[in-house]
């Protein structure tokens, strides 16, 4: 077998799989999230580390007569861990939903243009990512700022841990906003613009790398085997993307999920950035690149309207209600903006609503609104997506992909192809079979792909046409509640 684990932000997830590509054993374990004021997001390192040391002891114990050949690390992307010169934690790490960052934001795109940093990097300065955690250390806690030596993103602190070897890989990379994507290392002229020493930034290697062997004292805690390789893997999205045999050799199929937030993931060969940085371009873990347009309310959107209006409720009766209003909802529009919103609006003010209510108007039409609220904002960053690279299909993942109508709705809307997977193992999985390489249990992907199971059933468009006047008005809504919020 191989190992995969995914370090979350709400726990860390280890699998083993086995050279067919099936799950033999998995464990979870959770850990603390630190709010230490509004808007900031931390978590500590060390309950990173107990954690996954307890769900991969729990893992090994049950593997029993395997043998284990690899481990391959994925995680949350975008967290910053400062390490001093001797490789101990100076603070909390800050993770990628963190909102401290504005004014540094602002900072790096006054000495380095948003277009410059967008052509080469892939992205503007976005609150969420690493570089302006850095800039901020920098600005608002000098000394530990001074004392850093190294600065991680948090499945390579893991890799450090395991390994004491620093290192990291494109998929993660790319998401720090300075790594060049033309060449994938580190851009050294936005680093000397903003006064950073480039030495802080780990040795950029490929994702199906070895980044070193495991600690004989760690093999001691686990039960893994000193000596392991550990691969280096990828960031969450990108690993997840593996795991479903999205490849930036094939650009005909992405992937949607629609959990928590609302993920779209499009493979493309080349680094091309949307004109406005409107959604994410960043390296694929497979050599090619990805584009990323993210809602951040999507099965959120529904568990809010459950949890507020409807506590005693299924989601199974809630879409049985909305099953009963026709498409449309008739005239009712709802924008799912309760989180404010990323893609394509980068707009952490936008609010949700709903609109055109009428005496007419029932819990049937209500509910559907969510339903399809969510997936016109899935579409407005689709379009900006496929003004880069149109896909026709998408493979659906994620708790709200399990209901039948909401499938039906979001391809509707989108009038694309989506596919259900038969295996929905997310990002440890992904990291496992990056393992697969890595120890060379595989020469490549395209071999590792070729053990996936293929996807099990087609959802069509068949309606795509009532949608579009809907999700127009839609968007003309968004822009007429920002003009007067
Ligand atoms: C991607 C992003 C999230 C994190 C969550 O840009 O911010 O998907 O990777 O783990």
């Amino acid at each position: 077998v191989v190992i995969g684990i995914d370090l979350g932000t709400s726990g860390v997830r280890v699998v083993a799989v086995n050279l067919q590509g099936a799950i033999a054993v998995q464990a979870t374990r959770s850990y603390q999230l630190l709010t230490p004021q509004p808007g900031w997001t931390e978590q500590n390192p060390d309950d990173w580390i107990a954690a996954t040391f307890q769900a991969l002891t729990e893992v090994v114990q049950q593997l029993e007569d395997y043998q284990i050949l690899g481990l391959g690390l994925s995680g949350q992307m975008h967290g910053m861990v400062p390490l001093d010169a001797v490789g101990n934690v100076l603070r909390p790490a800050i993770l990628w939903n963190d909102q401290r960052t504005g004014k540094a934001v602002t900072t790096i795109e006054t000495i380095v243009p948003r277009q410059e940093l967008i052509q080469r990097t892939g992205n503007p300065a976005i609150t969420g990512f690493q570089l302006p955690k850095i800039v901020w250390l920098r600005e608002s806690e000098p000394q530990a700022f001074s004392q850093m030596h190294h600065v991680l993103l948090p499945k390579d602190y893991l890799g450090y841990v395991l390994t004491g070897e620093i290192a990291t890989e494109p998929s993660d990379a790319s998401g720090v906003g300075c790594l060049n994507l033309g060449d994938r290392t580190w851009d050294l002229d936005i680093l000397t613009a903003l006064d950073l020493d480039p030495q802080l930034f780990p040795q950029v290697i490929d994702s199906t790398a070895v980044v070193g062997k495991l600690k004989p004292e760690i093999a001691n805690i686990t039960g893994l085997p000193a000596g392991l390789p550990i691969i280096a893997g990828g960031g969450d999205n990108a690993a997840a993307a593996i795991g479903l045999g999205i490849s930036s050799t094939n650009c005909d199929r992405g992937s949607l999920s629609i959990g928590t937030s609302g993920v779209i993931f499009v493979p493309l060969a080349q680094p091309i950035p949307e004109p406005e940085g409107r959604v994410h371009l960043f390296c694929h873990a497979d050599g090619g690149y990805h584009l990323l347009g993210v809602t951040l309310a999507a099965s959120g959107s529904l568990r809010w309207y459950r949890d507020t209006f409807f506590p005693d409720f299924s989601y199974d009766e809630l879409t049985e209600w909305a099953s009963s209003a026709p498409p449309g909802s008739g005239g009712v529009i709802f924008l799912p903006h309760l989180a404010g919103e990323r893609s394509p609006f980068l707009d952490s003010e936008a609010r949700g609503a709903w609109l055109n209510l009428s005496l007419a108007h029932s819990k049937a039409e209500m509910t559907r609104a969510v339903l399809e609220g969510v997936a016109y904002s899935l579409r407005a960053a689709l379009e900006v997506i496929e003004a880069i690279a149109p896909t026709h299909e998408f493979v659906a993942t994620g708790g709200g992909s399990r209901s039948r109508l909401w499938l039906q709705i979001i391809t509707d809307v989108l009038g694309v192809n989506l596919a259900k997977p038969m295996l929905t193992e997310g990002a440890a999985y992904g990291a496992a079979l990056l393992a697969l390489v890595g120890c060379d249990v595989c020469p490549n992907l395209e071999t590792v792909f070729q053990i996936l199971p293929s996807t099990e059933e087609y959802t069509q468009p068949n309606s795509h046409a009532v949608y579009t006047d809907a999700f127009h008005r839609f968007i003309a809504i968004y822009a007429a509640l920002k003009s007067i919020n």
